[in-house]
């Protein structure tokens, strides 16, 4: 059997569209925030969800040992939010960004089609990632069209529903 070099993976992965969304979190009274596109939904009942993240990045300690994360899907104007949680800034991340809070304490984003807070229930390592998955206590949604990313790009998904 040929082995798959990375190169090739991440081809054929760049070839599946997904949304994008901020995934935060709070440390004693800190407030964290990543990037994540690796986000699913797992069961109805009890509304649950996934999302795998990378155990090197700085989120990665605040989700696991807080226990709670809130997924904030974004809009086609949130992209540069996007960059920024994905930009590996150290401190300050939230400034100038409007949030609030919901249930667990985890930032909200301000313009976000969706955001679903969440109990970790579960985290499972695989290889350099850890798989969390949430229990959904709380979430709210609001109409716009949703920020996508495809071949290694951001996109207008110019879709209302
Ligand atoms: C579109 C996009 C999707 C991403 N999806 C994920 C993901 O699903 N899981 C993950 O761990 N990192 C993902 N990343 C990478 C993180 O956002 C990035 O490594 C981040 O800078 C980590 O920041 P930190 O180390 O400051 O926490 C994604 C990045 C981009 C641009």
């Amino acid at each position: 059997m040929g082995s798959v070099s990375s190169d090739a993976f991440k081809t054929a992965m760049r070839r599946f569209p997904t949304g994008v969304t901020v995934v935060t979190s709070v440390k004693n009274g800190e407030p964290r925030g990543v990037t994540v596109s690796a986000f699913a939904s797992v069961t109805l009942e009890p509304p649950t969800i996934l999302i795998c993240v990378n155990r090197e990045a700085r989120s990665y300690l605040f989700i696991s040992t807080s226990k709670i994360f809130c997924v904030n899907i974004l809009s086609a104007d949130q992209q540069p939010l996007a960059e920024r949680f994905a930009a590996r800034i150290r401190e300050r991340q939230f400034e100038g960004v409007k949030y609030s809070i919901d249930r667990t304490g985890a930032a909200v984003l301000e313009g976000s089609l969706a955001h679903l807070d969440c109990e970790v229930t579960e985290e499972h390592h695989a290889g350099s990632h850890s798989i969390f998955i949430g229990r959904v206590v709380s979430l709210d949604v609001r109409d716009g069209s949703p920020l996508g990313y495809f071949d290694g790009a951001y996109h207008d998904f110019a879709l209302e529903p």
